[in-house]
């Protein structure tokens, strides 16, 4: 729910923090005997993957394929492949193959007993297979996936390091040469220390990944039951100018069909359904737009068009409940680099909260100001101000926290993931109290020239 890059770059700095402290650590005995060389190397194997955690906010694919790529180089080998665990077996999800041997990829699926990856299981521990050609399984022929990797695939000496989480093994890193070249006790060590990192890495990219999931469905399960609640309004919009098509068909055929056809007549009445039609469609557009389900998408956008879409949609709920919608929206407001359908959310979060907050009301006047305008300090300003009941002091601090409500059909989450999404915007969201009476809602959003 970030700016693509900077979502991704945020999500580098915390995995970079979790995995700072094993590469500024010394890294094992083996690596005491580290070279400067070697230790840079590493630390740019490592950067490079974090690099492509940072470039794909929201594909893990050119990060298991960065991994393989660096795993090569910090033990130089042709070949390389990453499986992760799964209940049936070993995934593979990338894999590196000998340039001069053009073959495809090896089987996505290994079963866990299969004689190669099997005792990483029992030892969690990294080793090295020297020759696959003297391995009893392969002079048994008794493994076909071993008898593929030496004869098809050419590869002779093999090491693997298992990716371990909480003494799991979660997934395995493989390299392999073309030839019989063990590696040296040194190579080994460097090669755990890139698998360990690897994997913090990974691990706290999925789970970062999961949270944003997580967030993208609680806000999607958030806007459904807000529109859930617009709904007998919103039929009631659309059927407003399915009658007038009506209406104005009736009109058209009866100018027709008279003894002298006004055909004048009858095009402003086609016109007119014209029109309506146009009306309810785009009433299903906005609704559209607002269910469906996606992944957040940044784009340049009129902030003003989507405020008015979003008091368009719910005019009918505040005729229903007796409120008079106004909209201050600056004319010359910037445009501002944003996901539509979020903002639009918090919005729609905005109006709604401040319409029920009213219809608790007696006969006092019910009125909703919708403003927009530049701010010089903050890029944008966004208010929405009600002349409701306002907000109670006790209840101040709590208001942005989820499943706070003070209805009886209120998730209480509304406000929470409104500032969830200002917060991703670099915006800040905030409540006041309105004079002289009522409560204000009010966000800022930096303007993003691109
Ligand atoms: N404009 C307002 N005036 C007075 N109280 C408000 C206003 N907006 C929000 N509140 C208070 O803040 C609480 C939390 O609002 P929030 O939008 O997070 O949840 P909700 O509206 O109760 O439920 P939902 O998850 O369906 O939005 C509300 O229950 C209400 O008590
Ligand atoms: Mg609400």
């Amino acid at each position: 729910m970030q700016l693509e890059h900077a979502n991704g770059m945020a999500t580098m700095d915390r995995v970079t923090a979790s995995i700072a402290h094993e590469v500024t650590q010394p890294l094992g005995a083996s690596s005491q005997e580290q070279s400067a060389d070697e230790f840079f190397e590493q630390r740019e194997a490592i950067s490079k993957v974090l690099w492509a955690i940072a470039n794909s906010p929201h594909e893990l694919q050119p990060i298991f394929d960065t991994i393989i790529d660096s795993a090569t180089r910090v033990s130089p080998s042709q070949s390389g492949s990453l499986r992760l665990c799964e209940e049936e077996g070993l995934r593979l999800v990338a894999w590196k193959g000998d340039p001069d041997v053009l073959i495809g990829p090896p089987p996505t699926l290994l079963r866990y007993e299969n004689q190669i990856y099997g005792p990483l299981f029992v030892d969690k521990s990294p080793f090295q297979i020297p020759d696959l050609a003297v391995h009893k399984a392969y002079l048994r022929r008794s493994d076909a996936y071993i008898v593929d990797l030496v004869e098809l695939r050419g590869l002779r000496t093999l090491l693997l390091a298992p990716m371990l989480k909480d003494d799991q093994v979660i997934g395995v890193i493989t390299i392999a040469r073309s030839q019989v070249q063990p590696f040296t006790d040194k190579q080994i060590g460097l090669f755990m220390d890139f698998a360990s990192q690897a994997t913090i890495a990974l691990e706290s990219t999925r789970r970062e990944r999961q949270y944003r999931q997580m967030q993208v469905e609680l806000a999607h399960a958030n806007r459904i039951a807000t529109i859930g609640q617009l709904t007998a309004s919103i039929a009631h919009e659309i059927k407003q100018p399915l009658a007038a098509i009506a209406i104005s068909g009736d009109a058209g055929l009866r100018w027709l069909s008279s003894e002298a056809p006004d055909v004048e007549k009858a095009k402003q009445s086609i016109a007119r359904i014209v029109a309506d039609a146009h009306r309810a469609a785009d009433i299903m557009d906005r609704l559209r737009g607002l269910a469906k389900k996606q992944a957040p998408q940044k784009e340049l956008l009129d902030l003003n068009a989507a405020i008015l879409e979003v008091t368009a949609l719910t005019q009918g709920e505040a005729v229903k409940n007796g409120v008079t919608i106004r909209t201050q929206l600056a004319s010359d407001l910037p445009r501002i680099h944003g996901d539509r359908v979020q903002l639009q959310q918090v919005m729609l979060n905005l109006i709604v909260n401040a319409i029920q907050a009213m219809s608790s009301l007696g006969d006092s006047q019910r009125n909703l100001e919708v403003s927009a305008e530049t701010d010089t300090q903050d890029g944008v300003s966004v208010g929405v101000r009600d002349t409701g009941p306002g907000l109670r002091p006790e209840n101040f601090s709590r208001l942005f926290e989820p499943f706070n409500t003070t209805k009886l059909d209120g998730m209480g989450i509304g406000l929470s993931i409104c500032r969830a999404i200002i917060d991703d915007h670099g915006g800040r969201l905030w409540a006041s109290g309105n004079e002289p009476r009522g409560a204000v809602f009010q966000f800022t959003l930096p303007i993003k020239v691109t």
